[in-house]
């Protein structure tokens, strides 16, 4: 007998991505997550939420998580998010993310969520000292994206893996229910020169919240003073910059001031080197420096404006929520008629 291929999803494209509310928000969060929601608001139905539930897989203070979800809005609103165009919204104010996440639970297997590189990062040797929801947090993943049936997913490099799951979990609800084609198997959209941002003290490691030296990031937040004194003393070597890509191999830390340089200016990295090429990094840094302060200090600045207005902050949530349950609504009501649970 010949396997049929299932019919494909045939509902409209979709955006959806979220951010978690903890901690400063940093130039690779910037360029491999906020720019691409900002673009693609223009093209797609595009829905952008704080990840409040995921945030507090690990401890976060109840006192500062309000501020925290309120903060990663303004982010977003700074970055250019149109709340008129996109629906921007907390995560635990549509509680059916939760209730499809659970019905995940029961589809993703044990197998799949063990190669999760993410939940090994972040438990590191003490695993079992984890809460059960930093584990399961990749299927609270794929609830967040197909609740909405999203279609693409624009997100950094690290998070690849769980959009993989996510189209895995898809898959196998679909053809174990029979439901061909009930939900759709998203694309994460990751290419550019800001998809993987590392630390300014060290290529081999990503620019991260958690790093605990200041020098390794540069946060929204910083003035233009402190973007500069950053990119000053960014790790690099003695070496000039060379004419082509390939050139650069193994010389982690001029990637990332290329990169970054790239993603914050609109253009490949092969094309500022070919500006750049033959330069060193006396040359480069000033002009580096200068870029990020251009193009970071007003975002810094619109998200100090937004934060003084927590009200209209909190009226555009509610408002984003109210749009979100009710899209996600229908959803739900189909999987539990799906599963087979008692209702109409
Ligand atoms: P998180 O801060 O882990 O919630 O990440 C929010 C978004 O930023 C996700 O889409 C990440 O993939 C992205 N992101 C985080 N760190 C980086 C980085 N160093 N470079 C590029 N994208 C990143
Ligand atoms: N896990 C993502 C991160 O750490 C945040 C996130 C949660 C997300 N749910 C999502 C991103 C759904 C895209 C789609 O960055």
């Amino acid at each position: 007998m010949t396997e049929q291929t299932p019919p494909a999803y045939a509902g409209p494209a979709r955006v959806l991505s979220g951010v978690q509310p903890t901690g400063a928000l940093h130039l690779g969060n910037y360029l491999g997550a906020l720019v691409k929601f900002t673009r693609m608001q223009h093209e797609t139905e595009t829905f952008i939420f704080v990840a409040d539930m995921h945030a507090i897989t690990q401890w976060q203070d109840p006192k500062l998580l309000t501020a925290q979800v309120r903060e990663i809005t303004a982010a977003y609103l700074a970055a250019g998010l149109d709340p008129k165009v996109a629906t921007i919204f907390p995560q635990s104010a549509v509680p059916a993310h939760a209730e499809l996440a659970w019905v995940f639970n029961c589809v993703a297997r044990l197998g799949w969520l063990d190669r999760m590189t993410q939940f090994k990062d972040k438990a590191g040797k003490h695993k079992e000292r984890e809460s059960v929801g930093l584990y399961t947090y990749p299927v609270l993943q794929a609830a967040d994206i197909l609740l909405y049936k999203a279609t693409q997913v624009p997100v950094g490099e690290d998070q690849k893996q769980h959009v993989e799951l996510t189209r895995d979990i898809a898959q196998k609800f679909n053809h174990d229910f029979e439901a061909p084609g009930f939900f759709p198997l998203p694309e994460a959209m990751i290419a550019g020169p800001g998809a993987r941002i590392m630390s300014l003290r060290d290529g081999s490691s990503k620019m991260s919240k958690s790093d605990p030296s200041d020098y390794s990031r540069i946060n929204l937040t910083d003035d233009a003073d402190a973007i500069a004194q950053k990119v000053k003393k960014a790790r690099t070597d003695a070496e000039p910059l060379p004419e082509t890509l390939d050139e650069l191999k193994g010389r982690a830390e001029a990637l990332n001031l290329l990169g970054i340089y790239a993603a914050l200016d609109g253009r490949t990295s092969a094309e500022v080197l070919t500006e750049f090429a033959g330069q060193g990094f006396g040359a480069f840094k000033p002009k580096l420096a200068d870029l990020a302060v251009a193009k970071l200090g007003p975002v810094g600045e619109a998200m100090r404006g937004f934060l003084a207005d927590p009200a209209e902050i909190d009226s555009i949530l509610t408002a984003g929520a109210e749009r979100a349950r009710e899209v996600a609504a229908p959803t739900l009501h189909q999987v539990k008629k799906i599963v087979g649970f008692w209702g109409d």
